[in-house]
């Protein structure tokens, strides 16, 4: 049932600050400020790599995890999309875990994946949407996102959700390897309470969104680009537009603009950058620079912060309120996903059902 909503995917973005708050509540103690003593199949300290498996959107949450994973746990993490990491026969150390992300629990290449890691020992973890899946069985533990059904062909909720879960997880982890003091996780626990919250104010742009979007309508192309866990984040702003509108999108780490796309900048060329005043700020707003310089057209995703030092003419802003670092990219995620969804709803296009596109991907 889609509500009052037009589509299921509309509903689902709007579902986002409740599921999202509910997924957090089930690893975190708000009250005590502390992360929940959830069964791990490993133990954090125990361990010296973790291996990331996943595909489309949810191997972009576990990019934006691998962020987390080695700022806040200094746990390094390989990653790849599952259709590579099942093949690539990778030599699997005896102290490694392995992590998969699926919102189905039934993608044929991340559950290969899964089985290459069971046959070299490793022990293995799973977040998952549907907890009755081949994944979640085939697992030794599952971290569950509590997202509810997901109808929508391209993920939204669910994608937020995996981000909750894995920053939750990343500060566990940072705990167990005693990288993050008790004061730190009172605080990492309160800045992740906080994001509904965010979630909701991000809701709130959605006039602005679909003014802009109007003119994403009329594009053939786009360029995304992020810094940080803003890159992975700019790939999923891709990703989401290329799937629903069918324009043809591609989203870059910032600083691989002058390696090769800056040669397709011109004034037909909207770029989109994602970037909150954090840490990469001044790096991304000289790239920022060298696209306004040729013409390109920018819209900015950053907030107040950010909007205040970045002034660079013919750019449009959407200015969501200052985050803490750890939530930006659960945030961010929803001005993207509007973006995609009023271009479709522009162009006309199926939404929920985008040609040659399945919800669940079980063959390879
Ligand atoms: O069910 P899964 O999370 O394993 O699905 C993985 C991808 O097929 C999925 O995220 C796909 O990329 C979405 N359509 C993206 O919106």
């Amino acid at each position: 049932d889609k509500g009052n909503h037009r589509h299921f995917m509309e509903k689902e973005i709007h579902e986002q600050p409740e599921v999202i708050g509910h997924t957090l509540a089930h690893y975190l103690d708000f009250v005590e400020g502390r992360t929940r003593d959830i069964p791990l199949p490993f133990d954090f300290s125990q361990i010296d790599r973790l291996s990331i498996s996943a595909c489309g959107t949810a191997f972009l949450a576990g990019s934006v995890a691998r962020y987390w994973f080695e700022r806040y746990a200094r746990l390094p993490v390989d990653i790849d999309v599952g259709s590579e990491f099942r093949y690539r026969e990778m030599p699997i150390s005896p102290n490694s875990a392995a992590l998969f992300i699926s919102q189905s629990g039934e993608t044929a290449d991340t559950l290969a994946s899964l089985r290459y890691c069971r046959s070299q020992g490793v022990p293995i973890a799973a977040v998952v949407n549907v907890p009755e899946s081949t994944i979640a069985r085939e697992s030794d533990a599952i971290f569950p996102t509590l997202a509810g059904p997901e109808i929508g062909v391209a993920s939204t909720k669910a994608f937020t959700c995996q981000l909750a879960v894995l920053a939750a997880l990343a500060v566990r982890a940072g705990v167990q390897r005693g990288h993050v003091s008790p004061e730190q996780e009172r605080e990492l626990v309160r800045f992740l309470s906080e994001a509904p919250r965010f979630a909701t104010a991000a809701l709130k742009l959605d006039d602005q969104i679909e003014k802009l979007a109007r003119e994403l309508s009329q594009v053939k192309h786009a360029l995304y680009l992020g810094r940080g866990t803003s890159f992975p984040l700019a790939m999923e702003g891709a990703l989401k537009l290329k799937e629903i509108s069918y324009i043809h999108a591609e989203g870059y780490a910032a600083g691989e603009l002058k390696h090769g796309p800056i040669a397709l900048i011109d004034e037909n060329m909207p770029v989109i950058v994602i970037a909150p005043h954090d840490r990469n700020f001044d790096k991304t707003v000289s790239n920022m620079q060298e696209v306004a310089a040729r013409g390109g057209r920018i819209i900015l995703i950053t907030d107040t912060e950010g909007a205040r030092r970045a002034t660079i003419n013919a750019m449009e802003t959407i200015i969501l309120p200052d985050v803490p670092e750890i939530i930006a990219p659960i945030v961010y995620a929803l001005p993207i996903q509007m973006l995609a969804y009023f271009t479709a709803v522009f162009m006309g296009t199926d939404v929920d059902q985008p040609r040659n596109l399945a919800k669940s991907v079980t063959v390879e």
